[in-house]
């Protein structure tokens, strides 16, 4: 097991925070909606793409400590499917910051062993954006360390219905009429598909919605909302949602074992009458 601790500076405040973190029970998936961007800005009376510039700052440095803890999966949440009707001006530097993203990091995600992988209906963004994802893909796919999915025109909705589509397509090619599909095979099918489903997942800037994001597969996700925004959130406030994570007692629909033991010695069986 990792020693977390060497993540940090001896007598820091994040050492104090991973000597509280158990390196045995980490999220295998971690999803991040990224939220607050604009009102950054605007606290600071600046446009509200300098929210997003600055937003990336706190990619680059939340992608290579999940690395570093030896997480299996983030996903961050970039762009919606109802992400355009924002202004023609705000969307294309989104794109354009995306570009810029890709060059300037792809050489640390080599390093870090990072295998980069975009979903949604990219075939809706432009020409030039899928082709810079195509080649950090490219790149990055015989990596075997953490792998990142970033979430563009993607929605939560727009992805169960391709998925529906794309298995009726399937069936009919192999000609399966009535093949019935479970739960297992259709997630095998989904943009996420080999995946675990996010254990953990985070939002930014305090708003408690999930807004479109991943819907199949967050059934039992623990949800962490911080009111810290966007380009403000860095290495500590992930620690800080991994511990609030590791404080809650995931159930799954079942109860507590100790519990279940009282019940039956009580012989309480009430439909064995
Ligand atoms: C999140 O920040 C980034 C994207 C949705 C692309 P916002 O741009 O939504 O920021 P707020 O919510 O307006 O503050
Ligand atoms: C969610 O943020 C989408 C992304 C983070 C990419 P939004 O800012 O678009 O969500 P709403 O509009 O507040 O629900
Ligand atoms: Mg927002």
């Amino acid at each position: 097991m990792i020693d977390l601790t060497k993540l940090a500076e001896p007598g820091s405040a994040e050492e104090e925070l991973l000597r509280r973190i158990d390196p045995g029970k980490l999220p295998r998936h971690i999803a991040v909606i990224m939220d607050g961007n604009g009102r950054w800005a605007k606290s600071r009376n600046l446009l509200r793409v300098e929210g997003h510039r600055a937003g990336i700052a706190s990619v680059r440095e939340i992608v290579e400590t999940c690395a570093r803890l030896e997480i299996q999966v983030v996903t961050l949440y970039a762009f919606s499917v109802e992400n355009w009707k924002r202004p023609r001006y705000e969307v294309a530097t989104l794109m354009m910051l995306l570009k810029e993203y890709i060059r300037r990091e792809i050489g640390t995600l080599q390093e870090n062993n990072i295998r980069f992988v975009p979903i949604g209906r990219l075939e809706g963004l432009d020409a030039s954006v899928q082709r810079e994802l195509a080649w950090a893909q490219e790149q990055t796919a015989q990596n075997t360390g953490l792998l990142f999915q970033i979430a563009l025109n993607y929605g939560g909705r727009a992805e169960i219905v391709d998925t529906v589509n794309r298995i009726n397509v399937l069936l009919r090619e192999k000609g399966l009429d009535d093949f019935r599909v479970d739960e297992e095979f259709f997630s095998s099918h989904l943009y996420t598909a080999n995946t675990p489903d996010p254990d953990l997942l985070i939002r930014t800037s305090g708003e408690l919605r999930i807004s479109n994001f991943l819907l199949w597969q967050i059934a039992y996700a623990e949800i962490h909302v911080t009111k810290t925004l966007w380009p403000d959130f860095r290495r500590r406030h992930l620690y800080e949602a991994i511990l609030d994570f590791q404080g809650r007692e995931r159930r799954y629909g079942g109860i507590d074992e100790n519990d279940a033991e009282m019940f039956v010695e009580a012989g309480e069986m009430p439909l064995e009458e």
